[in-house]
């Protein structure tokens, strides 16, 4: 059995039908409409539970899980150790610095961000000085209301931005989805990680239908 931690949210959604295609089955309300937490289906060999994004990672260093799937942003805040196995090109997005548009740049900004790590090192590695301000969402609402010149966050449609008079200044990253896994697992349970990784490895080439 593999057990795998998997994303609550937009990534989910869009995990079902890859996994479909990949030849594995399960009824997609178990995951949308459930408060239910763990999911266990023999038949496919697996264990599943939904995890915060922001936590996937921790499953996985522990070992909890031997896979789990999240998006590379939350992949490189979390900064575990964990193998990136396949990237599944799903909820693909990017990372960005938005602020007003024709804003004077300020000399020493603050930055709101739900990504603080990915935010100091971006600013570090172009020497500039900032101050980071963590904050656990709606970070669009920063700017607009004087708590920071500039923030770090996804832009997906950039509905977001617009709907708030902001724009972006700076791509960061691309991002998508990853499988990523326990380095030990990844060892001891290697025949079903490969197998499992292999079949979604098709699925996202699209070379694959169960
Ligand atoms: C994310 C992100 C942006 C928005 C971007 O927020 O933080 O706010 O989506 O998407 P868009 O470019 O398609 O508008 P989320 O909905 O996850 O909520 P949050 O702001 O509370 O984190």
């Amino acid at each position: 059995m593999l057990t795998i931690a998997l994303p609550k949210g937009r990534v989910l959604e869009e995990l079902i039908p890859l996994f479909a295609k990949g030849g594995y089955s399960f009824p997609s309300e178990w995951f949308t409409s459930s408060r239910k937490l763990v999911f266990t289906l023999p038949e496919q060999g697996f264990t599943l539970f939904l995890a915060k994004p922001m936590d996937v990672p921790t499953y996985v260093e522990y070992g909890v899980a031997d896979l789990g799937i999240v998006g590379k942003d939350v992949l490189l805040e979390a900064a575990r150790e964990v193998y990136e196995l396949l990237d599944l090109r799903i909820s693909p997005c990017r990372l960005a610095v938005a602020g007003k548009p024709g804003a004077e740049p300020a000399l020493y900004p603050r930055v709101a961000t739900k990504y603080p790590r990915i935010a100091e090192r971006y600013f570090k590695e172009r020497g500039q000085q900032v101050e980071v301000i963590f904050l656990n969402g709606s970070v669009e609402l920063a700017p607009l209301t004087g708590l920071a010149e500039r923030i770090v966050d996804i832009v997906s449609t950039g509905k977001t931005l617009r709907e708030n008079g902001l724009v972006e200044l700076e791509r960061i990253t691309e991002v998508t989805a990853r499988l990523i896994a326990n380095q030990v697992s990844y060892r001891l349970k290697r025949e079903a990680i490969q197998t499992l990784a292999e079949r979604l490895g098709k699925a996202v080439e699209g070379e694959v239908s169960a």
